[in-house]
């Protein structure tokens, strides 16, 4: 059997409302392959979820949102509840992200809460994780990993309905056109999947993701590595050709 792999586009806040439409409207001419069991998720942002949710998708196509409130319903302005994301048909939610820890201070208690609600909802996270260089330099890449995933995860019953996606995303190599090389690939989702195996011990889906200038040059080699099931895509995501055709590398 086939191991289920996943497909993510990240838009970040790259494309207008119009260019997120435009966007779609050429993806969905493209052919995509029944004999791949490989879901393409698209991230828009919040004021295009709503629309593009909308569209007539083949199962192997879902919507997922590039963030979340750590806040219900209520006296909460500029944000967009999980509840909301929810009920506009979005699948996944994308939380930890290194743009919103680095950009926008969110601490590891605030992923905590959010991931606390998302297990509470019907939607699926997708935890980014991810050392900075300075972390990686001095050596600190496993315990770096070790505090984001244990406390991303701090009192949660994990049930086994989810499907929990972990994106491995070192910082250095987000939006540099620098990914990082196969072995620390390799040896870094690993360290993920024990430290992973140890907190989760409950029988659920859980995949792991490689994210950080995945090309369609490089992304044949990395979904390759034993143990990568998948792609968080950003800057090779905001062209439909360019999605696509990583899509194509998928085995
Ligand atoms: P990138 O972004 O592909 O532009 O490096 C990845 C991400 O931010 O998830």
């Amino acid at each position: 059997m086939i191991k289920k792999s996943f497909c993510i586009a990240n838009w970040k806040m790259y494309l207008s409302y119009d260019e997120s439409i435009e966007y779609m409207n050429t993806f969905m001419e493209f052919s995509l392959d029944s004999n791949k069991s490989t879901e393409i998720i698209f991230c828009p942002s919040y004021l295009s979820i709503n629309d593009i949710a909308k569209y007539n998708f083949p199962s192997v196509i879902s919507v997922g949102s590039q963030d979340m409130s750590i806040y219900g319903k209520g006296a909460y302005t500029g944000e967009v509840s999980i509840e909301d994301l929810e009920t506009i048909g979005c699948k996944w939610c994308v939380i930890g992200h290194s743009e919103r820890r680095t950009l926008f201070n969110e601490s590891d208690d605030m992923i905590n809460i959010k991931l606390k609600s998302i297990f509470n909802s019907n939607i699926n996270p997708i935890l980014c994780i991810g050392e900075t260089l300075e972390e990686m330099n001095n050596g600190q890449t496993v315990d770096v990993l070790n505090k984001q995933i244990t406390s991303a995860f701090k009192g949660i019953n994990i049930d086994s309905n989810k499907t929990i996606l972990i994106a491995y995303e070192p910082v250095w190599s987000i939006g540099t056109g620098i990914s990082a090389d196969l072995d620390t690939i390799l040896t870094n989702i690993n360290i993920i999947k024990n430290i992973t195996e140890n907190i989760i011990k409950n029988h659920c889906n859980i995949y792991m993701l490689y994210g950080g200038s995945v090309s369609k040059e490089n992304a044949k080699s990395i979904i390759s590595i034993d143990g990568v099931d998948g792609f968080l895509i950003g800057s090779a995501s905001i062209k439909p050709e360019s999605f696509y055709s990583i899509y194509k590398e998928f085995l």
